[in-house]
């Protein structure tokens, strides 16, 4: 057959070499033909559809990526040169350099408590139209604001929470029995590998096999607030997805919609440095999340004076694969 031909047969390739030589063109770009692109752009972006509207975003990403290298030039110069809290001289921290620079097309809004415990989300207008949808919750600690304000706006929502330090949601889902009814608890950890046989305490439980375990194939919004636990974690649930390198080809979509996600870059997570936090970072990245909002939390700065700003929480939408963020028609 023909490259013509297989043009034809198969219109996904002319889009595939479309966006090949889009990304080749970008990254020839960067300087001033990158502002030239940017600048030819509809000024507003609500005039633009919405796959429009994610690839334009998409091209103000891959400038941030370029812009990333050269701060790591500038104070590395290598990215094991960097230091992730440098102690004197040095003004950056971590995270300069991951930045939340992924516009959301929908309302951006926060939701649960204000403080601690509430998180910034996507589209929720979208995920609340929706017959059905699946909320998973990672670190409970006590406190529900987040998940019991999803469930009332949305109310084909169920949340799956786990915790093993805790014994139930927190009162906010408790006390209100609609709100039960649609929450589903159980005390175990989420974990890079399963380890639940008898004796093990807690049990853990890998994503791949919890979303097994409830007949998932997809989740729409997923909260980590698991202490330092979500580099491992994430890494292995990439992997089962055919992710786990970075810069490998787009694979499948990952099944998420959303993620809000509390990072620790401390001591003993193996990621408190900044070539490995880099690494974990942008294999988020070729997994198709990008972050669009972003909140250092500064509670323990503020509490232990002097301790390093190493509490960021980060909210990532799934660029990719067809759900109600991405996806016109989605319901
Ligand atoms: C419980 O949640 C339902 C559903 O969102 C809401 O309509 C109701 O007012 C809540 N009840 C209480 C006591 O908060």
């Amino acid at each position: 057959m023909s490259f013509k031909a297989t043009l034809a047969r198969h219109p996904g390739y002319t889009v595939l070499i479309t966006c090949g030589v889009f990304a080749t063109l970008l990254f020839l770009a960067r300087g001033p033909a990158y502002t030239t692109t940017v600048n030819a752009l509809a000024p507003s972006k609500y005039a633009r559809s919405l796959a429009q509207t994610l690839n334009e975003e998409e091209l103000r990403y891959q400038k941030v990526l370029h812009d990333r290298e050269a701060l790591v030039r500038k104070w590395g110069p290598t990215a094991d040169l960097v230091q992730a809290f440098p102690p004197r001289d040095d003004f950056y921290t971590l995270w300069d350099f991951f930045i939340p620079a992924f516009q959301c097309p929908h309302h951006v809004e926060r939701v649960g408590t204000m403080g601690d415990g509430g998180k910034w989300v996507c589209g929720l207008e979208r995920i609340a139209r929706q017959k059905e949808c699946v909320i998973y919750s990672f670190g409970i600690n006590g406190e529900s604001s987040f998940e019991a304000e999803l469930l009332q706006r949305a109310p084909g929502c169920q949340v799956w929470g786990y915790d093993f330090s805790v014994k139930s949601f927190g009162p906010e889902i408790e006390r209100n029995t609609s709100l039960r009814e649609r929450a589903h608890f159980y005390p175990w950890a989420l974990g890079p590998s399963n380890n639940h046989g008898p004796g093990s305490n807690p049990p853990v439980y890998t994503l791949p096999t919890l979303m097994d375990i409830n007949g998932h194939n997809f989740i729409d919004i997923l909260k980590v607030d698991i202490e330092g636990a979500e580099f491992a974690s994430l890494d292995k649930f990439l992997e089962f997805f055919g992710m786990g390198h970075p810069h490998s080809p787009a694979g499948p979509a990952l099944p998420i919609g959303q993620m809000q996600i509390e990072i620790h870059a401390r001591g003993g997570t193996g990621h408190d440095e900044f070539a490995p936090f880099k690494k974990w970072w942008e294999r988020l990245e070729a997994a198709g999340l990008r972050p669009f909002w972003a909140e250092p939390n500064l509670v323990y700065v503020n509490l232990v004076r002097g301790v390093r700003p190493d509490l960021a929480e980060y909210s990532f939408m799934n660029a990719r694969g067809r759900h109600a963020l991405v996806s016109e028609d989605f319901h």
